[in-house]
């Protein structure tokens, strides 16, 4: 491995690092070089369509006898996709090549589910078939519903429904190994449609109200709407701008390349896993703090700072002494250091949607306050954190009725078409193996076994 300080860049476009046993020529476009105490290894560089280049070191081992070392992954590439495109300095996110601001203004949920899942947009004739395929399936087995009983009031959502997502797999044991792209497409639809189900009856249940059935007249979001806000007792009527704001968030958080919970979805299905188990895990990997449930944490955040008086920047303060590990909640990302383009479609809807639906909200004035003193702090810039996706939308589930510990959950039902996308491209892929990182062992050296009596 090079050391820094050891190892030097001699010029940009092809480069020349040099350790002491170890130097990397890289010879662009087509290959790099790597010489090892005399053993060398040429491997290609891979270029993706807009231009990205990786080394593609898969035969390193073989030639050199090392590994690469990357924790976290943060200069891996996992795989090569067709489906996502980021430029995290450019602020930009395209889904098969549309940009996701034109698809957050013209496109639905379910139209960009399509787009996401089979690589393109849907003719009239193939929506039809997907709604109407989406909308049949939203039933779940009668025999499901018993589960929901046996969790606690106080569970969390996002444990049931990867619990759910998961027993799913033992209702629809005949097409289970999709054998078939028709079964595929069967086990694709009965996910997309089960989902919003099993997340509604997981509130119904915390609240301790009648589950309400899905009904085939809604639009998928407005029957999700229904199906968490309805009571038998009344007339329940979807707000339409709640709808669309629903749709919108939906669509920003369909897919996101190889995200935690992507690259979790990716490697449980390289293992042969079917689709409801990888999703399922998927589930839980969005569930961290760190991850989907930040955009819960940004509330607590938030409650946080006005029960302290609404002082925002002793909170700034707090989080720049890194005490205690405190982090500002919403902002950062491991791929945008300029801005998360999400965020401002975000940030728009949830201004458009508090000010038709006449909500004042003092946490919203706190999150400006919020972002204005980070997005002025030297602290915040030199390290390029700026809000992400989850900064303002927690905001908007808050005053479309959606309590904080949903909040995840509304993120796994976006992320959901996204998931299948990648399982399914995975899987579609000839070339597929397990996924199996390596690791450079720093444990104890060979270490005998001894007697109990011996030991001390
Ligand atoms: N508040 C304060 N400081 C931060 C923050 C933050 N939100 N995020 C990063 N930093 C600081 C780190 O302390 C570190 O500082 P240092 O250089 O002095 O050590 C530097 O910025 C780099 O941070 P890393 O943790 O190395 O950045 P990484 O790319 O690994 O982390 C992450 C990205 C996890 C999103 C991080 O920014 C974070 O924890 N943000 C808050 C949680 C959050 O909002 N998560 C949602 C992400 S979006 C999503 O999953 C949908």
């Amino acid at each position: 491995m090079v050391k820094p300080g050891r190892a030097q860049i001699r010029y940009a476009t092809g480069g020349i690092f040099m350790g002491r046993h170890l130097s990397i020529i890289v010879i662009m476009p087509d290959y790099a070089k790597l010489s090892l105490n005399g053993a060398i290894a040429k491997l290609p560089v891979f270029k993706g369509t807009e231009g990205e280049r990786g080394i593609d070191i898969r035969e390193l081992r073989d030639r050199t006898g090392l590994i690469t070392l990357d924790p976290s992954y943060a200069n891996t590439g996992s795989c090569t996709s067709d489906i996502t495109f980021i430029d995290g300095e450019r602020g930009i996110l395209r889904y098969r090549g549309m940009p996701i601001e034109e698809l957050a203004r013209k496109s639905t949920f379910l139209e960009t589910s399509y787009l996401l899942i089979y690589g393109s947009l849907p003719t009239a004739k193939d929506l039809k078939e997907f709604t109407t395929n989406v909308t049949r399936h939203t039933l779940l087995h009668e025999d499901l519903k018993n589960f929901f009983s046996n969790y606690p009031i106080t569970a969390h959502p996002m444990a049931i429904l990867s619990a759910m997502v998961c027993s799913l797999s033992s209702y629809y044991a005949e097409t289970l190994i999709a054998r078939t792209p028709e079964e595929l497409n069967l086990n694709i639809a009965r996910l997309i449609a089960k989902v919003p189900t099993v997340a509604a009856f997981s509130y119904k249940k915390s609240i301790g109200q009648p589950f309400v059935y899905p009904h085939n007249s809604h639009s998928y979001t407005a029957n999700f709407l229904q199906m968490m806000f309805a009571v038998p007792a009344e007339e329940y009527k979807v707000d339409k701008d709640v709808e669309r704001a629903l749709e919108i968030l939906l669509i920003l958080h369909a897919d996101h390349e190889q995200n935690c919970s992507t690259s979790t979805v990716r490697l449980v299905g390289s293992s042969q896993a079917n689709l409801f188990a990888s999703i399922a895990a998927g589930v839980c990997a969005l569930w961290g703090r760190l991850h989907g449930g930040a955009n819960a944490e940004v509330m607590d955040m938030l409650e946080r700072i006005r029960h302290d008086g609404g002082d925002v920047k002793k909170y700034i303060d707090l989080v720049k002494t890194k005490k205690n590990k405190i982090r500002l909640m919403g902002f950062g990302h491991r791929v945008y250091k300029n801005y998360d383009p999400r965020a401002s479609i975000i940030k728009n809807a949830c201004h458009k949607l508090l000010r038709k639906l006449h909500i004042d909200d003092e946490l919203l004035d706190i999150a400006i306050q919020l972002e204005n003193a980070a997005l002025h702090d030297p602290y915040f810039l030199e390290r390029h954190l700026y809000p992400n996706v989850d900064f303002y939308s927690g905001l908007i589930y808050r005053a479309m009725g959606i309590p904080t510990n949903m909040f995840t959950v509304m993120f796994a039902l976006g992320r959901l078409p996204g998931w299948i996308a990648h399982w399914k491209e995975m899987r579609g892929d000839p070339g597929m193996k397990i996924g199996r990182p390596r690791q450079i062992y720093t444990g104890p050296t060979l270490n005998h076994y001894k007697p109990l009596a011996q030991r001390r």
